[in-house]
């Protein structure tokens, strides 16, 4: 049964001519299909993706969506393994949603008889013979639109794992490459008014050139496992602004406002009337503008993980507004120490995945999410290291309001292709993508690019790279990753050239688990030659929920809890150990753990199981963190 969206954009819905007018912000021969474009239209223009969508109240286009499974492409390539897409007429793809003009037109494929699946949410988790499943399917979802004049129009996807074609009415808007992060494209003058229908192809096909590499520990959950969002803007709006504490400075705001269209320089003012202040800058010809705001002493409430204070502020120019919930803290090292506001703190931390234990598959919105950041916060963490790719921005808002300080991360994860030029630039846009969409967020101190990535020139140049990026887009956050380990005799030593470019002595090790076992891990000892806070971003052992037996046996509860006893001695005889993220806070699904009776194709190393049972480490995690926070009042 189709279903049709009613998008209520307003009341009143003008005629369909479009303000197909040049907007001077378009790129040359970024026309629009509407304007007599040849017949295979122009793709449609995919600007920087709208900071904080989410304040523009659009539409959801979440829902079920009818899918077609096409693991020969059938619906992309003709027979002689040409795009339809690129034919004379950019015809002839299963985007085309077409159906049979009379009983002699034989069409192979029908959405409207098609299965469908709810989105946001991956497909493996939605259907038996799409567990496994790797390769393309197609998703069709139809939605009314009554576009009006001097108004734009962008279609967002919050993310596709891992690459997307996307058609509107039959006609191309364009493609991404990487699995979790967001990207838009301009509709304007492209929406009909009436019924709209959008197609996507989904193909989460593991490339050795791709970010992540075809080598990971995780499911490769494919298809739109993000928000899908139309949103509606002036001519004239508000397309990014990082409103933020000055770096090492608790009195002054420091950020800038960035405007997008024809009246690109106007008059935006920024106030957080809770704390009396304001300021009105002048954007350039560029419609960009450095923000600038003393704040009045004694009166701000910076926010922290025991007081996650959010403000109400809102840029408001002569054409668009925007508020947005910001937190207002600062982060920094200090030798050993993290400095939070100028205190030192310990990172009591959990590593997680972007999964939900009890509903196998991508976290699917706040309920999932809310659970997961719980659980931590019920073993008295005041920080999750969100592995090992950028999570949903709905989760890092949570971790705002819950309180809970953020690692986050981009895939670049273990064997990557260093040396070509293409995969490096994948990595540097998966890493800006992320760190342009939650650079408002106060709850994230550290972008991490990358973990435990074999040490080698190119690779040191390639992560190199990926640092200096990240300074270059925020300078007020902790640059982070899981560096190389190398192990002689007994002494662990964490070494790795890398370490010169990030701010912290972060590493993952395996004593106990991965190195020997509970009996002999106390043999080891860390050498950690930097002045640098010391970060343990994983250790743990697998635990299969509900097996008991002696703390030498591998597999049981008791070893986990075992092991994780041992390893809080170890670790705290490492000088400037400022915190830990144990791997990980649940058991989650991976191809790599096929063990039949233990594992079942899950890491089991989770201190949660698939059944939301704590394990025993559960519990001897959250009295270590006790006296931890005992330890750092
Ligand atoms: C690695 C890796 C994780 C993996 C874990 C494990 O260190 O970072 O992604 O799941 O160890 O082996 O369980």
């Amino acid at each position: 049964m189709r279903q049709v969206w009613k998008l209520l954009l307003l009341a009143s819905c003008l005629t369909a001519s479009f303000a197909a007018g040049a907007q001077d912000d378009q790129a040359p021969g970024q026309a629009h299909a509407n304007k007599g474009a040849s017949p295979r239209a122009e793709l449609a223009r995919q600007p920087p993706t709208l900071q904080n969508i989410y304040g523009r109240q659009p539409l959801s286009l979440n829902g079920r969506w009818s899918y077609i499974i096409d693991p020969y492409e059938t619906g992309f390539y003709n027979y002689r393994r040409q795009p339809f897409d690129q034919s004379p007429t950019g015809a002839g793809g299963f985007y085309d949603d077409r159906k049979p003009k009379d009983k002699d037109d034989a069409v192979e494929y029908n959405f409207d008889g098609s299965p469908t699946l709810a989105v946001p949410g991956d497909w493996n988790s939605q259907a038996a013979r799409l567990e496994f499943y790797e390769g393309t399917l197609w998703m069709r979802q139809k939605f009314n639109a009554a576009p009006k004049d001097g108004k734009r129009y962008f279609l967002y996807f919050g993310a596709v794992n891992y690459e997307a074609h996307v058609y509107l009415n039959g006609k191309k808007l364009g493609s991404h490459k990487g699995g979790f992060t967001p990207f838009q494209f301009e509709v304007t003058g492209r929406l009909l008014k009436g019924e709209n229908t959008v197609v996507v192809k989904a193909d989460n096909t593991r490339h050795q050139d791709d970010i992540p590499t075809v080598n990971t520990d995780w499911w490769n959950y494919g298809g739109i496992t993000r928000d899908v969002l139309l949103a509606e803007t002036p001519d004239t709006y508000i397309e990014d602004y990082q409103i933020q504490l000055a770096k090492g400075d608790m009195g002054r705001i420091e950020g800038h406002v960035q405007l997008a269209g024809a009246r690109r320089a106007q008059d935006v003012t920024v106030s957080i009337a809770e704390l009396g202040v304001k300021t009105t800058v002048r954007t350039d010809a560029n419609g960009r503008a450095a923000v600038s705001i003393a704040l009045p002493k004694n009166k701000v409430r910076y926010w922290s993980p025991e007081d996650p204070k959010l403000y109400n502020v809102t840029i408001a120019g002569a054409t668009d507004t925007l508020n947005d919930r910001i937190g207002l803290r600062t982060i920094e090292t200090r030798g050993h120490d993290i400095l939070l506001n100028g205190k030192s703190v310990f990172l009591r931390g959990i590593s997680l995945h972007d999964e939900n234990p009890l509903i196998p598959g991508r976290l699917r919105g706040e309920g999932d999410m809310r659970m997961m950041l719980q659980w931590a916060k019920d073993m008295n963490c005041n920080y999750v290291r969100l592995a090992h790719y950028p999570h949903s921005e709905e989760m890092i808002k949570l971790a705002d309001e819950m309180g809970l300080l953020v690692w986050a991360e981009v895939p670049v994860y273990w064997t990557i292709s260093w040396e070509k030029p293409e995969v490096y630039a994948n990595a540097r846009q998966q890493l800006t993508d992320l760190v342009v969409r939650d650079k408002n967020r106060a709850s994230v101190i550290i972008w991490s690019i990358g973990n435990e990535t074999p040490v080698s020139p190119v690779r040191t140049e390639f992560m190199g790279k990926l640092a200096d990026t990240v300074r270059s887009l925020d300078r007020t956050r902790l640059v982070g990753a899981a560096l190389e380990v190398h192990r002689t005799g007994d002494v662990v030593t964490v070494e790795d050239p890398l370490a010169d470019k990030i701010d912290l002595a972060s590493f993952n090790q395996y004593a106990g688990w991965y190195w020997s076992n509970n009996k002999e891990m106390m043999k080891f000892s860390f050498k950690v030659n930097y002045n640098k806070p010391v970060l343990v971003t994983e250790f743990g052992a697998d635990a299969l929920g509900g097996y008991h037996a002696d703390t030498d046996t591998k597999w049981s509860e008791e070893y986990q809890d075992q092991l994780y006893k041992n390893t809080f001695k170890l670790l705290d005889a490492i000088p400037g150990l400022r915190g830990m993220t144990p791997w990980v806070l649940t058991d989650f699904r991976s191809p790599r753990r096929p063990h039949p009776y233990f594992q079942d194709y899950w890491n089991r190393k989770g201190l949660i199981s698939e059944t939301g049972k704590k394990k025993q480490a559960f519990y001897t995690l959250k009295s270590y963190y006790e006296q931890k926070q005992q330890q750092y009042k």
